[in-house]
């Protein structure tokens, strides 16, 4: 697949996500202000929730909602709605398994996805289930950016409502 576009997640940084590859972080709740009118940009990329930063944090990005992963130095996105059934992604567990592989866990049924393959690791025999990821970037800045194959057209209809 070709992703053409890098569109940056706005007010949130690279050492605003949780590193789930340290064991000693503990869970502290942090609120991010999410009362105050959305600033429409180019990517319209808002962050929606990130009530506890043990969680991934869920972005609106393109018009997608994106859950966003940290561990150690990678950064996951993947779409935040589980292709079981459409659980919160960005509410699940962060898991690496034994063979070093980093997956998220569901919270609604506990199935795991492998955060580099988008595969079903667990329970086993769903090779058609897949959830969706998004590469991502990182500027020196701590920057995220997120790669599309193209604009959402979507965010087009959404341009109707901002006024210059
Ligand atoms: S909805 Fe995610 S495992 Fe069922």
């Amino acid at each position: 697949m070709e992703y053409k576009i890098f569109l940056p997640v706005e007010k949130l940084k690279f050492s605003d996500l949780h590193d789930w590859s340290k064991k000693e972080n503990v869970c502290k709740t942090t609120t991010v202000k999410l009362s105050e009118p959305a600033v429409r940009d180019i990517s319209d990329t808002k962050i929606l929730k990130q009530e506890n930063l043990k969680k991934g944090t869920v972005v609106k990005c393109n018009d997608e909602e994106i859950a966003l992963f940290r561990h150690g130095q990678d950064v996951f996105a993947v779409r935040d709605k589980c292709p079981h059934g459409g659980g919160p992604l960005h509410l699940g567990e962060i898991e690496e398994l034994v063979d070093k592989s980093v997956c998220v866990r569901c919270p609604w049924h506990k199935w795991k996805f492998d955060l580099k393959t988008g595969q079903v690791r667990f329970p086993k025999g769903h090779k058609t289930e897949q959830a969706e990821l998004f590469p991502v970037k990182t500027t020196e800045e701590g920057k995220i950016l997120i790669g599309f194959e193209g604009i959402n057209p979507h965010f087009f209809n959404a341009m109707d409502d901002i006024h210059f």
